[in-house]
C-alpha cells in the first residue's frame, strides 16, 4: 500500500500494520496510508479490521515536527472520523506507547486490545496543545468527565489495566498482539457485535462544580500555562453540545493552541531534552562500559537521593559513610524517603522495599573495589574531593567510573589526583536527587569517549535529563545564577522586599522566587563561601550585605527558623518579617543607596537577562554544546517554566536586538561590571542572525 502502511488480508480480517519508525507517528504518509487501507478495507471481502503497529510502539502521537508547517491533508481529525464511520468493526491493537494523536487513532476504532506493558496516555498539554483529533470528545464519553480531565490535564500516560477500569481499553492481549487481536475481531464478527462509535455514545451530565474545580486546580497547579483551560473548554462543551459541534470546537482551539508562543515553547523544550543526550563529536558506535553496581561516597542529603535514584532503576548501590554513626544517619533518612513516597502514593510498598533492599551501607573503601561506579558526594570541599579521588584511585578496579558530585569546583583538578584521568568526570546531581531530574555530566579535559557516552547512557537509565557541561566555575546552571542571584539582591536593597522581589518572579512563572530559593538552600552556605574569598573576589558589597548581616544575626533561612522569611516551626509556612525590611533599609543608607520603588518589569528584566547574558558566554566558551542545553538545565534544575522554552528559547522569542538594548541600557544605569554584553549575543544582533543559526564553537 505504501512504504510505512501496509495492508493484507489474513483470515478474512483486513490487517492494518503501520511501520514508521522510530515511534510511529502521524507523518503525512501514514495518514495518507491508514486513509487509503481504510478505505480499501471498507470496500473488500474483509469481515472486519485491525490496526497494529510494527517496531517498538504502537502510534506515539502526531508528527511533532509537522507542527508549524502548512497543513497537509489528510488531516488527522477527518481520517478518524472515517475510521469511525468504517462499517466493519475495527480493531485497535496497542503496545508501547500509544499517546496524543496515536491513542486518538486507537479511540476512533470501535475496539481495543493492548498488552499489559503498554501504556495511553494524552500527553498534548505537555507541549502546550489539547487532543486536536476528537480526544476532548471521545475520552469523556468513554472514560467520563472527571477521568477524561485527569488524563489530559495530566498528560501522564496510564496502564493498560488504569486504562481497562476506565473503559478506554477493552481487553489485555496474552501472547502474540496480531494474534490476540485477530482473535478478538474475529469474536467480535461471531458474536455479531457491531461497530461501537464512542463518537455516538452520550456523554454523562455532570455538575458545573467538576468544571470548577479543574479550572481552580489548573490554576494553582499549571499557574499561567494556556493550554490547560482550553482543555476544560473542550470536555465542557463535549457535554453541553453533540459531538460534532464539540469536534468544531476542539479544532478552533486546538489552532489556537498552535499559534500559542507557549507550545512553539513546549515543542522546544521536547526536541531539545532529546537533543541535550547527543554529544557532539561522539560516535552513536561508541563502546558503553558496563555499569551494574554503584558507589556513593556520602550519606548526606545528595548521597543519600543519589544512591535512591540508582536504586530506583534497580542498580545495586553501596553507600560509603565515615563512621558507623554517619552511615546509620544516611540510611535512615533513605528510609524516611521511601516511607515518603509510599505514603504519598508514588511507590507500592513491595517496590519500595525492593528498591531499598538495593542499597546496602560500608565503612570502609575497600568495599568499592568491586563497583564499576563511584560517585564521590561529600561536602564540597576541593582538599577533601582530591584526597577521595587519590583512594579511589588506589581501591577501584580497573575501568571503573569515578564521578564527583560537585556543584563548582574544578573536575580537572579532581581528576589529576588519580592516575587514571580518562575515567574521571563530573556527574551533577540536583537536591533531592532521587525528583530533581537534571543531571549536569561534567566532561574533564580528560574524560574518555566511553566514559562520557557510558554516563549519558546510564543517566536515561535512571530516568534523568543528562546535560553535557565543560569545567567552569559553577558548571552551566550554578554559573548563569550567581547574576539571577547578584541581581535579586540588588533590587531588593535598590528598594524591593523579600515578597516584593519573589512575587516578581513567580508571577512571571518561576516555580519560587529567589529570595525564597536562598532560604530554602540555607543563607550561611553562601555566607560560608564568601568568607574563604579574598575580599576583592566577593563582588558587589550591595549584593551580599543583607544576606550577610541576616545570617552573623543567626537567620540561617528555613533550617533555623527565620531568613529573609519567617518560617512557622510546624507547617514551614512562610510570612514576611518586618525586622527584615528595617534591616534592608538600614543596609541601604549604610551603602548610600537611595531606595525607589522597582516596577516588577524590571526586577524581570535584570534577573532572567543576567541568566541570558551568563548563557551567551557559556555558549560562547564552549561550555555548553548548544543554547537548548541551556534551557534543558534551567528547566529541569531551576524551576525556569517550560512554557517559556528556557532562558535562550525565551531571548530568541523577545528579540536579541531587544535583548541587547535592554542589557546595554542596564549597563548604563548601573554599569559595566554586572552589565557588560556577552560578545556572541553583540555578534549575533549585528550580523543579524538568529541563535538558532549559530554554530560556532
Ligand atoms: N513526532 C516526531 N518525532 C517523535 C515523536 C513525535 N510524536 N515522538 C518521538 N519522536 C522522536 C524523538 O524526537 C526521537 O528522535 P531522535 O532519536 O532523532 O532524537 C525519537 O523519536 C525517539 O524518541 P525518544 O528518544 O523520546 O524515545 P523514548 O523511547 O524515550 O520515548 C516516547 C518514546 C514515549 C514515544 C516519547 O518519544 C514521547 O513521549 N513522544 C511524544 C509523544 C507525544 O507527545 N505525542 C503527542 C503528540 S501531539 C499530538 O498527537 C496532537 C494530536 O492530538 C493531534
Amino acid at each position: 500500500m505504501s512504504d510505512v502502511v501496509s495492508y493484507v488480508i489474513d483470515r478474512n480480517i483486513a490487517v492494518i500494520t503501520v511501520k514508521n519508525p522510530p515511534v510511529n507517528a502521524l507523518s503525512q504518509a501514514v495518514r495518507q496510508g491508514l486513509l487509503d487501507a481504510i478505505r480499501q478495507a471498507s470496500g473488500d471481502e474483509s469481515k472486519a479490521v485491525i490496526i497494529h503497529c510494527e517496531g517498538r510502539t504502537f502510534i506515539a502521537g502526531a508528527d511533532i515536527t509537522e507542527f508549524g508547517k502548512p497543513h497537509a491533508e489528510p488531516l488527522l481529525p477527518d481520517l478518524l472520523n472515517e475510521i469511525e464511520a468504517c462499517g466493519k468493526v475495527v480493531v485497535a491493537a496497542l503496545h508501547g506507547t500509544a499517546l496524543g494523536g496515536g491513542f486518538e487513532t486507537a479511540l476512533s476504532c470501535h475496539y481495543r486490545i493492548a498488552v499489559p506493558e503498554a501504556k495511553v496516555g494524552l500527553p498534548e498539554v505537555k507541549l502546550g496543545l489539547l487532543p486536536g483529533a476528537g480526544g476532548t470528545q471521545r475520552v469523556p464519553r468513554l472514560a467520563g468527565v472527571e477521568a477524561a480531565l485527569d488524563l489530559m490535564l495530566a498528560g501522564a500516560p496510564i496502564s493498560t489495566e488504569h486504562a481497562m477500569q476506565l473503559g478506554l481499553v477493552d481487553r489485555m492481549a496474552d501472547g502474540d498482539l496480531r494474534e490476540a487481536a485477530m482473535n478478538y475481531a474475529q469474536e467480535l464478527v461471531e458474536s455479531g457485535a457491531g461497530p461501537r462509535r464512542a463518537s455516538e455514545m452520550d456523554g454523562e451530565s455532570v455538575d458545573d462544580a467538576v468544571f470548577d474545580a479543574a479550572a481552580a486546580m489548573v490554576a494553582k497547579r499549571a499557574r499561567g500555562q494556556s493550554a490547560p483551560p482550553r482543555i476544560i473548554e473542550c470536555v465542557r462543551t463535549a457535554m453541553a453540545t453533540g459531538f460534532s459541534a464539540g469536534q468544531k470546537r476542539e479544532r478552533e482551539l486546538f489552532t489556537e493552541s498552535m499559534s500559542d508562543p507557549q507550545s512553539a515553547a513546549l515543542r522546544h523544550v521536547f526536541f531539545a531534552e532529546r537533543e541535550a543526550a547527543k554529544v557532539v563529536g561522539l560516535s552513536k558506535e561508541t563502546p558503553l562500559r558496563e555499569i551494574n553496581s554503584v558507589g556513593v561516597i556520602g550519606g548526606g542529603t545528595m548521597g543519600g537521593g543519589i544512591a535512591m535514584s540508582f536504586a530506583n532503576a534497580g542498580i545495586p548501590v553501596r553507600l560509603l559513610e565515615i563512621s558507623e554513626e554517619a552511615l546509620e544517619r544516611g540510611l535512615s533518612i533513605i528510609d524516611s524517603n521511601y516511607a515518603g513516597s509510599v505514603k504519598r502514593g508514588k511507590l507500592s510498598e513491595d517496590k519500595a522495599q525492593k528498591c531499598r533492599e538495593l542499597i546496602s551501607g560500608a565503612t570502609d573503601y575497600g568495599s568499592l573495589a568491586d563497583v564499576d561506579l563511584v560517585i564521590e558526594a561529600v561536602f564540597d570541599d576541593p582538599e577533601l574531593k582530591k584526597t577521595i579521588f587519590a583512594k579511589l584511585d588506589e581501591t577501584c578496579k580497573a575501568g571503573a567510573i569515578l564521578a564527583t558530585n560537585t556543584s563548582y569546583q574544578d573536575v580537572d583538578e579532581i581528576a589529576k589526583a588519580t592516575n587514571r584521568r580518562p575515567d574521571v568526570l563530573g556527574m551533577h546531581f540536583f537536591s533531592p536527587a532521587h525528583i530533581m531530574k537534571l543531571l549536569e555530566v561534567v566532561r574533564a579535559d580528560k574524560t574518555a569517549d566511553d566514559v562520557l557516552a557510558t554516563t549519558m547512557a546510564l543517566a536515561k537509565r535512571i530516568r534523568k535529563v543528562a546535560v553535557v557541561s565543560g569545567v567552569c566555575y559553577g558548571f552551566i546552571g550554578n554559573r548563569m545564577l550567581q547574576g539571577y542571584f547578584r541581581e535579586a539582591q540588588l533590587c531588593l536593597i535598590e528598594g524591593g522586599l523579600p515578597e516584593t522581589v519573589d512575587a516578581a518572579m513567580v508571577d512571571w512563572g518561576m516555580a519560587m522566587g529567589p529570595i525564597s530559593v536562598g532560604d530554602l538552600a540555607g543563607l550561611d552556605v553562601g555566607y560560608k563561601a564568601r568568607q574563604a574569598l579574598p575580599d576583592h573576589e566577593r563582588g558587589d558589597p550591595a549584593a551580599f550585605r543583607v544576606p550577610d548581616v541576616l545570617v552573623e544575626a543567626g537567620r540561617f533561612g528555613q533550617k533555623s527558623g527565620k531568613g529573609f522569611y519567617l518560617y512557622d516551626p510546624d507547617t514551614r509556612k512562610q510570612s514576611p518579617d518586618p525586622e527584615v525590611q528595617t534591616i534592608i533599609e538600614r543596609e541601604a543608607a549604610a551603602l548610600n543607596i537611595e531606595r525607589r520603588e522597582i516596577p516588577a518589569a524590571e526586577i524581570v528584566d535584570r534577573l532572567i537577562y543576567a541568566l541570558v547574558n551568563e548563557g551567551f558566554r557559556i555558549l560562547e566558551g564552549g561550555i555548553a554544546q548548544r543554547p537548548g542545553d541551556i534551557d534543558v538545565v534551567y528547566i529541569y534544575g531551576y524551576g525556569f517554566p517550560a512554557w517559556r522554552g528556557g532562558p535562550m528559547h525565551y531571548a530568541s522569542e523577545v528579540g536579541l536586538e531587544k535583548v541587547l538594548a535592554r542589557i546595554v541600557e542596564f549597563r548604563d544605569r548601573f554599569g559595566e561590571d554586572h552589565w557588560t554584553p556577552a560578545p556572541l549575543l553583540e555578534k549575533l544582533v549585528l550580523s543579524g542572525r538568529s541563535l538558532a543559526d549559530w554554530t560556532e564553537r
